[in-house]
């Protein structure tokens, strides 16, 4: 099968992957027509019924000779602004009289195999020959010397389209980029709802699902982060579609700072999709000889419900976006000294938690916060990336010799981009600061952000950064961030360049992650934005792993897990046994349920393991023993959600992990409170084999696959039935291993 096919004679060019089809074609004014995408349907020479043609009263036209040529109502790929399509453009470009007028017309396509990386940005890739094939499109403005180039990246077996643009100015003249999405997307109809992910801090990417309307409806970051608030990720379903069946797409940006995903239903009821850069905060002087290439913009396809959408993402994201090196490979079990310690803590204390964690079988220990410089709390020493002796004697490389002794890997908190007014760093270089002079500056959580403008800011982040890794052997790093920038504003940009700074800044971001992580490979990075404030396509790339969200709470990260799911997968999520009561919430949850909600992620813990009761330490000592045991089957396997906590009253959460060949499955039902006499529940398991017999929690008795997922499996609900596994009190999880047997 050929995944990218070129009617040279029709100007049209169908993207086909194994089940999905996507049609444009280039349309009478040179520009490109968006025809169909959705379905997988046969490749023709042309499509005349899929390019709408009618002539509506006061609507600009083309032409004088073409009054059917109207732009507002023919659906496109990447619209201009200003010549009669009143909808939101895909782009703006300001020439140097002033004038927003462009007018890029076709000129040309390469059809190449494979996916190459971006240079400066985080990208996919097609390394291990998935029949990858990447279509350019060449669009030419004869008139401002300009080329635009929308590219599009076919992985056929993936369902997955990745695409992106790229402007360059062939002129002698500067312009100015003042919006650059890096896709749009018209579709035919708005019979669609919109499933965004917002929140806040320790409340990330709960699910919305909205009907669309007329108008325009946005989610979007302004915070140079992608932000707890909202998240690039979105999907559109219809409205009927739900986790097993129906039309869903994805959309997810490959970008870490602001971002603007954006639908507007216009006058005739289409959708266009926009999704990239937010121009709110944005605009590139595109000076002669230079280019400006936008982040990439992943999208799929399925007509078989949302669990499909997030599983052919999951599979996308392990094989053409993680670093390769940790894609497929297991993920150690961890203990964070954070909650245990907070910045109250000497090498003796330490140990004596590392030692416990070893006995117990956990594989790394990350040391957070406050091991640097003389920091004792949040107002000090951010930037001096060097050891406190006082906390650490003999220094930090003895201590990380010690871990290492007992088998144990160990993992350092870092926030690169930040900076202590009572820091060395800051004695030492107050420019680099992220400053206006002659302004105040707003402290954030005590702190203010480095210039990653500069180049200098890097060099020494880097330095620093690596002697600690040299030093340490270190083996993880946990990269923070923990505010949001203000006073935007780089005193080494010229006046016309500050409006670069929000995404210069987050180049300088990924400059960093690229030279850390090629510099040293095998370190594994975890990204946190005081939790999961950049949970990202952009981070994941560089970090295989993010610290989901700064909320333990059981009950709370059901939902943020069950959330994140949609566009993440499990591996990216790191989940972690705290203390009770929480400190978030306040809650006390039983330690089983802290444990069933933690096992859907990347397993660790965040408590002082030292306090334990001998009874608690046997059921930590279970915890991970079951957790190595399925580690595969929760970090890899196939997730299907079953029990939506964000509807229907949101007291039940349920999912379901399966392995490869089916033969493997761990579901978990989580209720949040009990109810007297209550209705008689049923779980449906799904993804098992049908003819194949399975045991549920070691049963006696046999069940079909078939049978668990259409007849399900009775849920005791009676307080007097709390000792089966499966009954139900307060803040309860009820798991069920399910296996093959022959
Ligand atoms: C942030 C992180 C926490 C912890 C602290 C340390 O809040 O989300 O996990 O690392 O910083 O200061």
């Amino acid at each position: 099968m050929m995944a990218i096919t070129v009617e040279e004679k029709t100007g049209v060019f169908h993207l086909q992957t194994d089940n999905t089809s996507y049609v444009f074609q280039v349309m009478e004014n040179g520009e490109l027509g968006q025809l169909y995408y959705g379905k997988k349907i046969h490749v023709r020479p042309q499509y005349p019924d899929l390019t709408i043609r009618e002539q509506r009263n006061i609507t600009p036209a083309w032409k004088l000779d073409k009054p059917d040529f109207q732009l507002d109502v023919l659906k496109q790929e990447y619209a201009s602004f200003g010549k009669g399509d009143f909808r939101y453009p895909a782009y703006k470009l300001v020439l140097k009289d002033g004038s927003r007028i462009s007018e890029f017309g076709y000129d040309r396509y390469e059809k190449r195999k494979g996916k190459q990386r971006l240079p400066a940005l985080p990208s996919t890739f097609d390394e291990i020959g998935d029949d990858a094939e990447t279509l350019t499109i060449f669009m030419e403005d004869k008139m401002a010397k300009l080329e635009l180039k929308i590219v599009y990246s076919v992985f056929p077996h993936q369902d997955v389209i990745v695409r992106s643009a790229c402007f360059v100015n062939s002129s002698e003249t500067a312009v100015h980029l003042a919006t650059a999405y890096s896709v749009q997307l018209d579709l035919p109809d708005d019979r669609y709802d919109l499933l965004q992910f917002s929140g806040s801090w320790a409340r990330e990417r709960h699910l919305l699902r909205t009907p669309l309307r007329p108008g325009v409806q946005s989610v979007g970051s302004l915070r140079t982060a992608s932000s707890a608030q909202h998240n690039p990720f979105m999907m559109l379903a219809r409205p009927e579609t739900n986790e097993d069946s129906g039309e869903v797409f994805g959309f997810n940006l490959i970008y870490s700072g602001n971002f603007l995903d954006q639908v507007e239903v216009d006058q005739f009821s289409t959708a266009r999709i926009l999704i990239g850069i937010n121009p709110a905060e944005f605009s590139w002087n595109l000076t002669p000889g230079q280019s400006f290439q936008t982040p990439e913009c992943v999208l799929s396809y399925t007509a078989e419900g949302m669990n499909r959408l997030s599983q052919q993402l999951a599979r996308f994201y392990r094989r053409h976006l993680l670093p390769a090196r940790f894609a497929e490979k297991n993920r150690p079990i961890l203990i964070n000294n954070w909650e245990a310690t907070y910045f109250d803590f000497n090498e003796d204390k330490l140990l004596g938690i590392a030692s416990k964690a070893k006995d117990l079988g956990i594989e790394l220990f990350v040391l957070d916060d406050g091991w640097f410089g003389k920091r004792n709390d949040d107002t000090t020493s951010l930037g001096d990336w060097f050891t406190d002796d006082a906390k650490f004697p003999l220094g930090l490389g003895h201590f990380a010799k010690q871990l290492h002794a007992m088998q144990l890997a160990f993992g350092l908190w870092f926030e690169p981009e930040m900076i202590s007014l009572d820091s060395k760093l800051y004695r030492q270089h107050p420019e680099w600061v992220i400053h206006v002079p002659g302004r105040s500056m707003s402290p954030g959580r005590n702190q203010f952000v480095l210039d990653f403008t500069r180049q200098e800011v890097i060099d020494y982040l880097f330095a620093a950064i690596s002697k600690i890794i040299e030093g340490t052997q270190l083996d993880y790093i946990k990269w923070d961030m923990n505010r949001h920038i203000t006073e935007m504003f780089s005193t080494q940009l010229a006046a016309e360049q500050q409006l670069e700074m929000p995404h210069r800044y987050i180049l300088g971001v990924y400059q960093l992650y690229e030279r850390l992580t090629s510099k040293f490979p095998h370190v594994l990075f975890e990204s946190c934005a005081s939790g999961g404030g950049r949970f990202d396509l952009g981070m994941m790339y560089y970090a295989p792993q993010a610290w989901t969200s700064d909320d333990t709470d059981a009950v709370e990260r059901m939902f943020i897990q069950f959330g994140t799911s949609y566009g993440y997968p499990q591996s990216m999520m790191g989940a972690h046994i705290s203390d009770v009561p929480n400190g978030q919430t306040g809650r006390m949850t039983p330690m089983a349920t802290r444990a069933a909600v933690a096992f859907f992620g990347i397993f660790g813990y965040e408590l002082d393991i030292t306090k334990l009761s001998i009874q608690e330490i046997s059921q930590l000592q279970d915890q991970v023993k079951f957790y190595k045991k399925y580690r595969r089957l929760f970090q890899f396997g196939t997730l299907y959600r079953i029990d939506n906590p964000f509807v229907n009253g949101g007291n039940v959460m349920s999912w379901q992990v399966v392995s490869d060949d089916r033969r493997q499955s761990i579901a978990c039902r989580y209720q949040i409170l009990n109810h007297a006499n209550p209705a008689y529940k049923r779980i449906y398991f799904k993804g098992l084999l049908p003819d194949q017999k399975y045991t549920v929690n070691n049963s006696v008795e046999r069940f079909y696959g078939d049978e668990l997922m259409n007849a399900g499996l009775f849920v005791r609900q009676l307080i007097d039935a709390c000792k089966c596994a499966s009954a139900s009190v307060d803040f309860h999880a009820a798991l069920f291993v399910i296996e093959a047997v022959d």
